[in-house]
């Protein structure tokens, strides 16, 4: 950021903040940007090519003299591993920024607000973290992780709407024992349970058209094989294109848990994490992208993402777009997560007709 002449800040929650501004530039800013955390065992595209394409674009705003102000963002918490609720980066940006998020802790017994302190920032300032009202939009540029561009043998796409999204925890409760000596109708085998309960999720989601539902942590208390589980913990992460879908399938998994608990005479706690409404991309910005796409040269691909992005925080504040990269072999939040460079050229090709295309209209 410094290279290219911006100005540069850490914000109070750690997102780091460049800002282009050059001669004549209007004060109404363009912001770009996207996450720098990731997940465990991770692949490394997900958020930080975003964050690398927009200080790519704003080379090439600088080499066409465009009178646009732009601000990257490379934020600093989207996937929600560490503390279990996401978005904690963007969300002070975007002026949603609940104080009741510094309360929360990760394995180790860590809040938010000493992790922010320990990384020398206060987090009392977290109100001057948000974008100031100027800003003509959000552009987020990242891979699709999924199979889709692949499958249509297409570089890019410009995204319509983010899913709505569900993070659920649960805790069924039994009772451990011997594993030996417990014969199989006197146990109250929380693991038992819970496998029950992951298989009848995985049945509604398989039934149920555009839903999908994981289960990707469980944590199994005592965790010794000759002990009958006592105690288990599961995450549960639902979405769906459309919100009433999403929240029905919720209450469903809720009432399956509560009717296995109650016939294998344990209990079931659940709490819910996150609670996000899918969100469609501005109709104006997305056009620009569009056009954009087509004016490089690309057919012109549009597409919903089953995956969250700060964009959908983003969104909240000003007119947000994305623009998606094709994920080879459609994987991502592993290892073999790429991308190919001819995409990545493509979203440079996509973005100086953006640019240009903004830039004539905020003159
Ligand atoms: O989980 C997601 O959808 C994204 O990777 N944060
Ligand atoms: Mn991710
Ligand atoms: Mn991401």
């Amino acid at each position: 950021m410094a290279t290219l002449g911006m100005t540069t800040q850490l914000d109070a929650v750690g997102n780091l903040r460049g800002l282009w501004r050059p001669e004549g530039a209007r004060s109404n800013r363009l912001v770009l940007g996207s996450h720098i955390d990731t997940v465990p065992d991770a692949g490394a595209f997900d958020g930080v090519l975003g964050v690398v394409l927009a200080l790519e674009w704003i080379e090439l705003a600088k080499d066409l003299k465009l009178p646009l102000a732009i601000e990257a963002i490379a934020f600093s918490e989207e996937e929600g591993v560490r503390f279990g609720v996401p978005f904690i980066g963007s969300r002070a940006v975007a002026g949603r920024f609940d104080p009741t998020l510094l309360a929360l802790k990760d394995e180790d017994g860590i809040d938010v607000e000493s992790a922010i302190k320990a990384f020398g920032i206060d987090p009392g300032e977290t109100g001057k973290a948000t974008v100031h009202d100027d800003a003509v939009g959000f552009v987020e540029i990242h891979i699709e992780q999924g199979p889709v561009l692949e499958s249509e043998g297409l570089r890019v796409a410009s995204v319509t709407s983010i899913v709505g999204q569900t993070r659920v925890s649960l805790e069924f409760t039994g009772r451990a024992n011997h594993a030996g000596t417990t014969p199989m109708n006197l146990r109250r085998d929380a693991l038992g349970a819970a496998a029950e309960w992951i298989t009848g999720t995985e049945k509604l989601a398989a039934r149920t058209e555009g839903l999908v539902a994981t289960v990707g942590k469980v944590i199994v208390r005592p965790n010794a094989g000759n002990v009958i589980p006592g105690a288990v913990e599961l995450s549960l992460d639902v979405r769906h294109v459309k919100d009433f879908v999403r929240r029905k399938a919720i209450e469903e998994l809720v009432s399956l848990a509560s009717s296995i608990a109650e016939r294998r005479g344990l209990s079931v706690e659940w709490s819910k994490q996150l609670d996000e409404p899918a969100v469609p991309m501005d109709e104006r910005l997305t056009a620009y992208l569009s056009d954009a796409i087509e004016a490089a040269g690309f057919p012109l691909k549009t597409m919903p993402s089953g995956a969250g992005h700060d964009a959908m925080v983003m969104a909240g504040r000003m007119p947000t777009a994305m623009l998606f990269l094709r994920s080879p072999g459609g994987i991502s939040h592993n290892p073999a997560e790429s991308v190919f460079e001819e995409d990545v050229e493509a979203a440079l090709l996509v973005g100086r007709k953006f640019l240009e295309r903004l830039a004539a209209e905020v003159r």
